[in-house]
């Protein structure tokens, strides 16, 4: 039976008690961890969201009453223990932060009874993640996840400070928004009281902090909800969180800059570490070149050398096959790895292909300075020593190379030479690597579409010095945008806004909008636009993917509190499932879709 906590006040939560609390009577109040019966002596280890406590009970301290309700205590009940701190008799637990005293309880009362949870709540879970999100308040309970959510929550006082110092103003945009498709799929509210209109949900708050802009605000944030309909990834959600910013009468350096500050604070606040500012730069051609991805991992090198030049007119094929119709020859050398298995070999060439290689050409170079490869029966001696030497290739050396349209080889050797450094473990995993890149092409061929997409969004400035490029060669331009990169993930990303009607109409043209469409959907921010706008620029960071970085987990589940699966479905709610037919009405919707059978 529950007890009441009448006349009970808790005075300290389990973790915070120390040595410096001996002596003292104190109340405390949380969950079983685990409950031992020595006989005449109880162990129950308490726990809260500030750690673990001991408590001891015996008959002598606590009375026959209380000594029969510590025998019945179970794991998860809850409870609140009155006693005295005291220095821990047994040995002393290097664990546990309260691992040097133990309370002796006088008092316990069962607050509340709990059945056998299904899976047992501890770190570092074994127990399979769905089952752990079908009970997410269970596993919410767990030592990791609370680190995670507690160190998220100082990141986001952190990150509220640091910009109100910065005289930024924290301002909200709405979540029924109308829909503007690009970029991501909409997710799609009707509305009732319009049958057959919808909301949309924001994607990211991108045009109405430009009206914030346009409004005088000068400086706005926001920590945002953002709603995607896309595929999801390790690192994506359907919803997920950005720490949004625009800033009016700046360029690019300014928006780097307060990005910089932030960011340093954050790594320092939450774990310690010391960022190096500036952080380093690189052009978004400099990082395709050098690592194929436009989010490099930079921890470790393996990076990629052009050998067009050194194979054109070889005798192999594939390589001047693919120099004929345009493409490229790449490669990268994996250190000391001549002597890989045949088998692993062949793993990495059907990696590849998942990256859309045709195939993936390999040169070991033996210890003893023969060749063990795929083409070399293709190539001359002089042809393959030269190939060897571009490569920087070492008895020993394993030389992996791509031969594609330039897209595909950086993709495929991008994608393998992170794989790689995984398998070889040539990450060092206490490094955080921040990185920008910039200069951003503005657009991009949509060969699905036939058409430019913009590669950041339809509101990115292009590069002065390019802007009469949009007429002649769009695909050449170059845009003021730039990313951040952590480790190779893409953390955050922004860019100096058009703030030209002149540009934006062309910039809209170049996409392939009619002047009707692009009015259609985009006419409240081109009329704001006559109206007086200040030159503007921003970026968002991910807050989740921030997060990740910083605890080191594997996923950004880790650090959602109730995230959602590959298929986009909430396991502990069911989210989303069928509604009331009377529901479907009111919004004048019929569903057609036949019922899903149970599984
Ligand atoms: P962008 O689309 O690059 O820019 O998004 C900014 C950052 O948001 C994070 N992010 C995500 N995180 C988790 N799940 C997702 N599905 C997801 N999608 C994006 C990434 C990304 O770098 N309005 C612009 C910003 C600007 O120009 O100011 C924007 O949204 O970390
Ligand atoms: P093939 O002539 O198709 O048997 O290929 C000979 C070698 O070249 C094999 O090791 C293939 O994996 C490799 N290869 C095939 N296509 C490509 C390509 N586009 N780029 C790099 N290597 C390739």
């Amino acid at each position: 039976m529950a007890e009441s906590m009448k006349g009970l006040k808790r005075t300290h939560r389990c973790g915070e008690l120390s040595l410096a609390n001996v002596g003292e009577v104190v109340t405390v109040m949380g969950w079983v961890q685990k409950q031992r019966n020595k006989g005449g002596i109880i162990f129950v280890d308490m726990r809260d969201r500030a750690g673990i406590l001991q408590i001891i009970f015996e008959e002598s301290d606590c009375g026959t009453e209380n000594f029969e309700k510590a025998s019945a205590l179970r794991s998860e009940f809850v409870v609140a223990v009155t006693g005295k701190v005291e220095k821990r008799s047994g040995a002393v637990n290097e664990n546990l932060s309260t691992g040097e005293i133990e309370v002796r309880a006088t008092q316990v009362r069962i607050l509340s009874e709990a059945e056998t949870p299904p899976f047992p709540i501890e770190a570092d879970s074994k127990t399979k993640e769905e089952l752990r999100l079908k009970y997410r308040y269970l596993d919410l309970r767990r030592p990791d996840l609370q680190k995670n959510l507690i160190l998220r929550s100082k990141i986001s006082t952190t990150i509220r400070s640091f910009m109100a110092e910065e005289g930024f103003l924290e301002i909200e945009t709405p979540i029924l928004q109308k829909s503007t498709p690009e970029g991501a799929r909409d997710y799609l509210v009707p509305s009732r009281v319009h049958p057959g209109s919808f909301y949309a949900l924001p994607q990211s708050p991108q045009l109405f902090k430009q009206l914030l802009m346009c409004s005088g605000y000068d400086r706005y944030f926001q920590i945002a909800k953002c709603f995607r309909d896309e595929d999801l990834r390790a690192d994506r959600q359907p919803e997920f969180t950005q720490v949004d910013l625009e800033m009016s009468f700046v360029d690019v350096d300014d928006v780097i800059a307060v990005t910089e500050g932030m960011v340093a604070k954050v790594c320092k606040e939450a774990i310690g570490h010391e960022v190096q500012l500036p952080i380093q730069r690189m052009t978004w051609q400099e990082a395709m070149d050098r690592f194929g991805s436009d989010k490099p991992d930079t921890r470790f090198g393996m990076e990629l050398k052009d050998v067009s030049e050194v194979v054109a007119g070889c005798g192999f094929g594939v390589f001047t096959g693919a120099l004929a119709s345009g493409g490229s020859v790449r490669g990268i050398n994996v250190k000391g790895q001549a002597e890989m298995p045949r088998k692993k070999i062949d793993a990495l060439v059907d990696f590849a292909k998942g990256y859309g290689a045709k195939g993936l050409a390999y040169l070991c170079v033996m210890p003893d300075g023969s060749y063990k490869s795929s083409f070399a029966k293709f190539m001359t001696e002089e042809e393959l020593s030269a190939l060897v030497a571009a490569m920087d290739g070492q008895p020993g050396d394993l030389l992996l190379f791509a031969a594609d349209k330039l897209k595909i080889v950086w993709s495929v050797l991008g994608a393998l030479r992170c794989e790689l450094a995984k398998q070889l473990e040539l990450i060092d995993n206490d490094k955080f690597n921040f990185l920008w890149v910039t200069e951003f092409p503005l657009l991009e061929w949509s060969e699905e579409e036939e058409r430019f997409v913009a590669m950041h969004h339809p509101f990115t400035m292009p590069m002065d010095e390019d802007l009469a490029l949009l007429d002649t060669d769009p695909g050449k331009v170059r845009a003021k945008a730039y990313d951040i990169v952590l480790n190779g993930v893409e953390l955050g990303g922004g860019s100096v806004r058009i703030f030209q009607n002149d540009v934006q109409e062309k910039m809209f043209e170049v996409l392939g909008f009619t002047k009707e469409q692009a009015w259609d959907r985009f006419g409240f921010l081109l009329s704001a636009f006559k109206y007086g706008v200040p030159p503007h620029a921003g970026l968002a960071i991910g807050l989740d993917r921030f997060v990740m970085l910083l605890v080191k987990a594997e996923s950004i589940r880790e650090v959602i509190a109730f995230p959602k699966v590959k298929d986009a479905s909430c396991l502990m709610t069911n989210a989303p499932d069928v509604v009331d037919s009377k529901q479907l009405e009111e919004l004048c919707l019929k569903c057609d879709v036949p019922v899903k059978e149970e599984e």
